[in-house]
């Protein structure tokens, strides 16, 4: 089967977050099953300081449909573990500083980038291969099922293509005035409540997920959860109405990348049968963030984040005049919000001994902070799947989580000499030092510490088996559109 890929964001090229893991990792594996998969991403300005001089595949992309005379470039990626990478290149959309936003706020032209990138995705297939089922990520790529349902509804070919939507986080939807209708081409009788209209506004997830064949999430417990109001972010009665077409599958882990036997970003490498490099990989941690002599006994927490109101910031600030009279060092390693960077950074400023930020996008410096800290700390509010737990379980580094989508899924309180790490229930302060505390007094006891990074390291979160899951979703929604 042939998919193309659509998405914002694709290791090693362009990454905010997860998005990026999930479009670099899976295609390959599904590459190894026998599938062909086409991938397509902005050529950002980040990524052409990366690859200049590409081929050009596809010179003028001209799409006679749009309401402004764009045009764009196909430009040949080449071929990465047997997937075809292309790039979408229109400097007036992507040569920016950033992908999304600037840290005041989103571009207010995102509708327009995204735009025309999906519609550049969906021509490029019509000249360099009609897939048999498109599979678009998060909002940014929306319009392709959108697109396919009204501008291309009347192509004898495009219109046999399913899509399937994955929804990555429900809490970035993509809202725009609804003067996009008509600049997009977007019928008005598509502006309505079941549709793309929300509170008098265009919600372009909300689009996908009404026209896409089948959707999926990154995580079972996050496919339950969005049909809440409490997690829905206002779709939930979508995805109610959307239930049976609706699918968890959890993320895996690429560990050809996140594998401390091998990881190359790391001091030492270690595995669960010897534990040894782990503690020059803390050694040389600690150096990095200036923290050199830190006894043995201090439990170093680490934080690898997007700052964002999702990640559960609002927690760390209320216990962290607590949590600094224990026997503990925090280091953190993000960007995102202004105010949740500057935050940190106040906490840091106060905490000099005890607290230390890095403000910055550095991968490096992520493997080095799951390989060298003791315990990894994720409170999020909610979170779809969560990668950096997952990683945290390979790199013996006890996660403490909040018990939401992808985390509850993953990781599990030790109890007895069963657990993986430590987790706590109701989004508040509390209780999240409660768990911290409980992962502190463990930690004292080493036997029984090792046990629990022990029984982390040998679960096997690959990719394998969501593969699967996917692939049997191709195949239903091909099956299903034979009809047109
Ligand atoms: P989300 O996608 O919500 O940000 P995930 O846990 O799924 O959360 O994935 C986060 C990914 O982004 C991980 O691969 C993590 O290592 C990476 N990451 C986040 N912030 C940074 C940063 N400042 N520097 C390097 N990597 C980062
Ligand atoms: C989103 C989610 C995160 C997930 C990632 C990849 O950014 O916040 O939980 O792991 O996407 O699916």
């Amino acid at each position: 089967m042939h998919i193309v890929f659509a998405a914002s964001e694709c290791v090693p090229w362009a990454k905010t977050g997860g998005l990026a893991d999930v479009v670099g990792a899976l295609p390959p594996v599904l590459v190894r099953m026998g599938h062909r998969v086409t991938t397509f991403v902005p050529y950002y300005r980040q990524v052409a300081k990366k690859l200049s001089d590409l081929p050009v595949v596809i010179p003028s992309l001209t799409m006679p449909y749009t309401y402004y005379q764009r045009y764009a470039r196909v430009l040949d990626g080449g071929v990465h573990e047997g997937v075809q990478i292309y790039f979408i290149d229109c400097p007036e959309m992507f040569d920016r500083e950033n992908f999304y936003a600037t840290p005041s706020g989103d571009y207010p032209d995102n509708w327009e980038r995204f735009g025309l990138f999906s519609r550049a995705v969906i021509e490029a297939s019509k000249i360099l291969g009609v897939p048999d089922v498109f599979h678009a990520h998060d909002w940014q790529a929306a319009l392709i099922p959108i697109f396919l349902r009204s501008i291309y509804f009347f192509d004898p070919v495009l219109r046999r293509v399913p899509c399937v939507f994955t929804i990555h986080n429900a809490g970035y939807q993509g809202w725009f005035p609804s003067s996009i209708m008509p600049r997009l081409l977007l019928p008005w009788d598509m502006f309505t409540m079941d549709k793309l209209e929300m509170y008098d506004q265009v919600n372009l997830l909300k689009g996908g997920l009404v026209y896409a064949d089948a959707l999926t999430t990154v995580s079972r417990r996050y496919a339950e959860e969005i049909q809440t109001s409490e997690f829905g972010n206002g779709l939930d009665a979508i995805f109610r109405r959307r239930s049976a077409d609706l699918f968890g599958i959890l993320n895996g882990v690429d560990y050809e990348e996140w594998d401390p036997a091998q990881d190359k970003h790391i001091a030492a490498h270690y595995s669960a049968d010897n534990l040894k490099g782990k503690k020059e990989c803390r050694r040389d941690l600690l150096h990095a963030f200036g923290m050199d002599g830190v006894d043995d006994k201090t439990a170093v927490l680490g934080i690898v984040s997007r700052f964002a109101t999702q990640k559960g910031f609002d927690l760390l600030a209320a216990i962290i005049h607590d949590l600094v009279q224990d026997d503990i060092v925090l280091l953190a390693l993000g960007t995102g919000e202004e105010y949740y960077e500057r935050l940190l950074g106040e906490l840091a400023l106060r905490y000099p001994d005890k607290v230390r930020v890095q403000v910055r996008y550095d991968n490096t410096m992520a493997h080095k902070v799951e390989a060298g800290s003791d315990i990894f700390l994720m409170p999020s509010r909610y979170e779809p799947s969560g990668l950096n737990q997952m990683y945290s379980l390979r790199y013996g580094t006890v996660p403490v989580v909040r018990s939401t989508g992808g985390l509850e899924d993953t990781v599990y309180e030790e109890h007895d000499g069963e657990g993986n790490g430590f987790k706590f229930h109701g989004y508040n302060p509390l209780d999240f030092l409660d768990a911290i505390r409980r992962a502190l007094a463990t930690f004292q006891n080493k036997e029984q510490w090792e046990e629990i990074m022990k029984r982390g390291m040998e679960e096997d979160f690959s990719w394998d088996k969501p593969a699967e899951e996917y692939a049997k979703i191709y195949e239903r929604v091909v099956a299903n559109r034979t009809w047109s």
